[in-house]
């Protein structure tokens, strides 16, 4: 099948209890690893592709690799996606240049000129048969080349939600409860520590996720920040030369629980980053005269598949819904 959008995708997905993964491609292993895992647990998929993607590995080659996923994977549905499209060119530009689906984030704008940034890009995408995730409210953390300070982030107002969803005409709705982007989401001093000692991040706000579920019945609500930065690879990668302290992300369960409500895309970015590297650290300690990238990527390849096929079946479950 065709590229799709994610209208079909995400009206199954609030209807049946689940989320659609939306993992981040910036080369060819990783396509081939969540795709190659997505087929075979038949599952739909977005991959999505930020600004910093578009820069390292330029468009051309990024809608050509997704391309070449759709006819190794007949039958997945796959949405391509922009990710945090900063401004109306760049969301042009992907709407002109082969992507189903642009994210137009201005979130750090005031409300009104959110609205009038977002409505833009509505009209030119709906019109080009594209559909669009917008965003209200700041999540910590670091994106493209923006870093937002937990004391700047701030939680969606549910009573903003319903008049930004009218005037706009966007999608999907992009929430933040207490996700964060990157590996490090949250400081030591936020957390607590169970008996083990290890650090506890406080919890989402399902409180405000269920607000603005019940002000918005039937809409897909998207969830960003979300990796869940394993504690296998951080250790990985610590024991094999890297140096990650501290680095924490937000519980399965919790994304579990979320998949259920009215979350119907779950983005995961670091834990790809962080499978990579675990295993190239792991795999160059163990093979101090190899070369040759094929034999690292390799490895490295699988460890995303291996991670995304986890994904799908215990956290997004949306296994077996392609
Ligand atoms: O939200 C940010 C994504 O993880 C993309 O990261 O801008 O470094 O490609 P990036
Ligand atoms: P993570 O950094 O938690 O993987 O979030 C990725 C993301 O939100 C991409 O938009
Ligand atoms: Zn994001």
């Amino acid at each position: 099948m065709p590229l799709v959008t994610t209208a079909e995708m995400f009206k199954k997905a609030y209807d049946g209890g689940y989320a659609v993964g939306a993992f981040n491609v910036n080369n060819m292993e990783i396509v081939q690893g969540i795709t190659e895992a997505c087929q075979e647990q038949k599952a739909p998929v977005v991959l999505q592709v930020s600004k910093g993607a578009r820069a390292y590995a330029n468009h051309t080659y990024l809608v050509k690799m997704v391309e070449a996923a759709v006819i190794e994977c007949p039958d997945v549905p796959i949405a391509l996606h922009l990710d945090h499209g900063p401004d109306f060119e760049t969301c042009k530009a992907c709407i002109d240049g082969g992507f189903t689906s642009v994210m137009i984030d201005a979130s750090s704008k005031p409300f009104d000129e959110n609205v009038e940034i977002t409505k833009k890009v509505v009209e030119y995408a709906h019109a080009h048969g594209v559909v669009v995730e917008a965003e209200l409210g700041t999540l910590a953390g670091v994106e493209d080349d923006v870093k937002v300070s937990a004391e700047d982030s701030s939680y969606t107002h549910p009573e903003e939600v319903e008049e930004f969803v009218t005037r706009t005409g966007c999608d999907s709705l992009a929430i933040a409860i207490g996700t964060s982007h990157g590996a490090y989401k949250f400081t030591p001093d936020q957390c607590t520590r169970n008996e083990q000692g290890i650090l506890v991040p406080p919890p989402l706000r399902f409180d405000v996720l269920e607000e603005v579920s019940k002000r918005l019945p039937g809409f897909p609500i998207v969830l960003h920040g979300s990796s869940s930065v394993p504690q296998d690879f951080v250790q990985m990668i610590n024991a094999h030369g890297g140096k990650m302290p501290d680095a924490i992300g937000i519980p399965e369960e919790e994304l579990r629980h979320a998949a259920q409500l009215s979350v119907c895309k779950i983005n995961i970015d670091s834990d790809i980053r962080l499978a990579i590297t675990a295993t190239i650290r792991e795999y160059f300690d163990a093979h101090p005269d190899h070369f040759d990238p094929r034999q690292y990527l390799k490895p490295a390849r699988q460890a995303v598949k291996d991670m995304v096929t986890h994904k799908l079946i215990n956290v997004l479950g949306c296994n077996g819904k392609a």
